[in-house]
């Protein structure tokens, strides 16, 4: 039994599991919604992962942290009154003082399967490594929570190879051979040879009435919170959107005690029919898709099926779900809707690496356009884990200095085919780029309808105009929506990645190699 441990939401009493997730605590006390948006609606978490900033809340005075990011320590004051502002100002006082320096041979970023393999790989290869992630512990999305055995042999390899983790630390900038990082309010240069970059993917979420309600989350985001602590026993479930993560994510809440409504996918039938037929290459993945089904016995599952419209009182009631010929509703406390996953392409871009828009380029070794860089996992191709391992193993064996063996890159060749198929399968169907109304909100960060964005013809042009992609995510929300709904191009990526407290650039600019102007993008 987890040891309990008391701490306070605007004052009142709450509890939560030491060491685990604030916002799974949050969730837990009933707290769906967390702050307020820029016009005054309630909002809550939709990612669980860093990436929406839904879930900002102040924690010990220091506004805007993001509680699925934060661990539960006894007596935090947690406020969600102090959260209310739109995009963090970052105006915390603070010295400008120097980060410190660290430097690696090889430093790799993410440390979900392919960060891991890489690291693992480099570092049992003789090559200094270092690890970063953003997240409280190693195993990106796939692995959080509990690891199942395969992933916990992976881990424990990771501990073996001697690779440093540097864990709950996000790089806001990069230039060729070094890192800004930034560990809670801490920040730190890191300096590598050869960089890894393995930052994974988010969801893709397509605009609908009413998916900024308390209680819309994104299915990752709905496993993200239940593999953090979160609690849904009781709880009436609608999973919808599109994807493999659909089945995963109304399994693991049926096993968690919510009753699954419904399941809405929005891909047709004979779609998943070609690609289930294709998974007799894949024997791991049909068996798994197999106990998914077995566990889902007797709940509606509806392919070709998508949500038109999600209603309710500041938090969901119900939804209106549509195969296009006939229109039904589900009654539900939480809808976990998804469209599938895109590639973090952030840090890749700022240091100048080619890409397409749903990949870094890479080469037979994973190297990048930029010598030195290579790129493995959902930044090469959305295959899941499996598809993250064989790309970060060469990755690793790469930026280590060693060959990659036929065996591995035949691997990664079958994994890519899996992945290719896996997109075809799961296309987004012209209706649901089309479900936001003029007035449904497309940036959820700084409050921008659909309407607003009629008359602009680029990321750019949205985010002069109307801010659209200008708050706190950054446009990692809305840019891959919009790209979908208005065939916008991803506006160029400027630093901070993320944002950060004024010192921590301050002080990175006040740094001895800030001040010689080193190579690549800086901070200004
Ligand atoms: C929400 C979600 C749930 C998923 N659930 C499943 C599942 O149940 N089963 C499955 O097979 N696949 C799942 N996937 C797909 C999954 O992404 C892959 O299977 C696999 O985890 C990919 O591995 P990866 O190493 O490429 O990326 P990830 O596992 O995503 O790891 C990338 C890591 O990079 C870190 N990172 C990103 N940017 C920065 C930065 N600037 N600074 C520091 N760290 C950074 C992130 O914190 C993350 O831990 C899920 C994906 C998402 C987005
Ligand atoms: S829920 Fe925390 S950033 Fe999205």
């Amino acid at each position: 039994m987890p040891e309990r441990v008391l701490f306070t939401i605007d004052g009142a009493p709450a509890e939560g599991e030491a060491g685990g997730s604030l916002l799974a605590a949050l969730w837990n006390a009933g707290r769906l919604a967390v702050r307020s948006s820029v016009k005054g609606e309630a909002r809550g978490p939709l990612c669980g992962m860093g990436t929406c900033f839904e879930c900002r809340v102040s924690v010990d005075g220091e506004p805007h942290r993001r509680a699925c990011l934060e661990t539960v320590r006894a007596g935090m004051a947690v406020s969600l009154r102090d959260s209310r502002a739109s995009a963090p100002e970052g105006s915390a006082p603070g010295a400008a003082e120097p980060p410190p320096d660290d430097r690696a041979e090889v430093v790799v970023v993410g440390a979900g399967p392919a960060g891991i393999a890489a690291a693992v790989h480099a570092a049992e290869a003789g090559a200094r490594t270092v690890i970063v992630d953003e997240q409280r512990r190693p195993g990106g999305q796939v692995w959080r929570g509990e690891p199942a055995r395969a992933a916990r042999a992976w881990l424990e390899r990771l501990e073996r190879s001697g690779a440093r983790v540097i864990a709950g630390a996000t790089v806001v900038d990069a230039s060729r051979g070094e890192l800004l990082v930034v560990q809670g309010d801490r920040p730190l240069r890191l300096r590598f040879d050869r960089l890894v970059l393995a930052t994974g993917a988010r969801e893709l979420f397509l605009p609908f009435p009413g998916w900024t309600l308390s209680g819309v989350v994104g299915a990752g985001g709905a496993q993200a919170l239940l593999k953090a602590g979160g609690r849904f026993e009781g709880r009436r479930a609608v999973v919808a959107g599109s994807g493999p993560l659909l089945l995963a994510v109304a399994a693991l809440l049926e096993r968690a005690g919510a009753r699954v409504v419904g399941v809405a996918e929005q891909a047709p039938l004979a779609r998943l029919v070609a690609f289930a037929a294709s998974l007799w290459r894949a024997p791991v993945r049909a068996a798994e898709g197999l106990g998914y089904a077995a566990r889902l016995a007797g709940v509606p599952y509806r392919p070709g099926a998508w949500v038109r419209e999600a209603t309710g009182d500041g938090t969901i009631e119900r939804v209106v779900v549509t195969d296009g010929r006939r229109e039904w509703a589900w009654g539900c406390d939480v809808l976990a809707c998804g469209f599938g996953l895109v590639p973090s392409l952030e840090l890749p871009r700022l240091l100048g690496c080619a890409t397409t828009a749903e990949a870094v380029l890479v080469d037979a070794r994973q190297g990048t356009s930029v010598p030195g860089v290579f790129a493995a996992g959902e930044l090469v191709g959305i295959g899941g884990a499996s598809q993250a391992l064989a790309t970060g193993a060469a990755a690793g064996l790469a930026a280590g200095g060693r060959p990659v063996p036929p065996r591995l890159a035949a691997w990664r060749d079958a994994e890519a085919a899996f992945a290719a198929r896996l997109a075809h399968a799961f296309a987004p169907r012209a209706e649901v780029l089309s479900l936001a109304r003029p007035d449904t909100l497309v940036c959820r960060c700084e409050d921008v309808p659909l309407d607003l964005l009629r008359t602009a013809g680029s990321a750019r042009e949205a985010k002069l105009r109307t801010r659209a992609g200008m708050g706190a995510c950054q446009g990692r929300v809305c840019g891959p929506a919009l790209a979908r709904l208005r065939g916008f191009g991803a506006d160029s990526v400027r630093p901070p990645l993320v944002p950060v407290p004024i010192r921590d650039l301050l002080g990175d600019l006040t740094s001895p190699a800030g001040e010689a102007g080193g190579p690549g993008p800086r901070i200004a």
